[in-house]
């Protein structure tokens, strides 16, 4: 497919008034993490998007490597939260992702806890959140997506059994700048929307493939099984225990026991 990804053809007549505002795009660069922690420190303003047609270094969860070649997404969204509202950030940004695939592609993508978004049980896409905060203060919060769009997974047999891509799941290409806008526009709406309470929280936690199955959460040497029965307010998961416990789990990758 074309290239045609340029600041112009993602920041014009775009709906929104903050999120995507202002677009830095390179054609290659190591991680769009990188550079957008180096325009925080250049004072960028809120809602500026770091995009880049493919990374050489991008960075995933867990200090892993994330893949990211032309004809796909990476991108790094800047933002100046409330605390408050940190911990919304990975929730709004899944959901964002989600309603943009719906609306751009038709297919109907899956949110397994924290921050996967899956089609039929593999991963399309992976969020990053990296954020400085010194007391209650949040200097900035770097929102980092990716997401696999038109990435052939036949050339990658290593990852093709947990990972997707849109274009796979369609048998055709996905125009890139379509969802690239849209995606904008829904984080924007999200994060706008935050002030007013419930409503990010509340479609993040009924869109999760996670509750109610019984799953395994490894974070560092820590294991964890048993059965996911809700999610926090800020985000983390409770896990009933095979004991009756209830544990509370921030992070951790999970892997859902009963997927079929
Ligand atoms: C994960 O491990 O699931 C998170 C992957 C996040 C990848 C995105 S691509 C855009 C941004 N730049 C990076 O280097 N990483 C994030």
């Amino acid at each position: 497919m074309e290239n045609s990804l340029s600041p112009a053809s993602i920041a014009d007549n775009l709906e929104t008034s903050v999120v995507g505002q202002r677009v830095i795009y390179y054609p290659s660069l190591t991680s769009t993490m990188v550079v957008a922690k180096r325009e925080v420190q250049r004072g960028a303003a809120e809602g500026t998007v770091i995009i880049a047609d493919e990374q050489t270094a991008g960075k995933g969860r867990k200090k892993r490597i994330w893949l990211s070649p032309r004809g796909n997404i990476a991108l790094s969204i800047i933002l100046y939260p409330s605390i408050v509202y940190l911990p919304s950030l990975v929730m709004l940004a899944s959901l964002a992702v989600v309603y943009s695939i719906e609306s751009v592609t038709g297919l109907k993508p899956q949110l397994k806890w924290p921050n996967d978004v899956l089609i039929k049980g593999r991963k399309v896409c992976g969020i990053l959140i990296e954020s400085g905060v010194r007391g209650r203060k949040v200097d900035y919060a770097i929102v980092g997506i990716g997401v696999n769009v038109n990435l052939r997974l036949v050339g990658f047999p290593e990852i093709s059994a947990v990972t997707t891509s849109l274009s796979d799941e369609l048998g055709r290409e996905v125009p890139q700048i379509d969802l690239i806008r849209r995606l904008l526009v829904e984080v924007e709406k999200l994060y706008l929307a935050l002030p007013s309470g419930e409503s990010v929280y509340q479609e993040w936690r009924d869109r999760l493939v996670t509750l109610g199955r019984r799953v395994q959460v490894s974070w560092g040497k820590t294991e964890y099984e048993g059965i996911a029965e809700s999610v926090a307010r800020d985000g983390s998961l409770l896990l009933r225990c095979s004991d009756g416990s209830l544990t509370k789990i921030v992070a951790g990758d999970v892997t859902l026991r009963d997927y079929e």
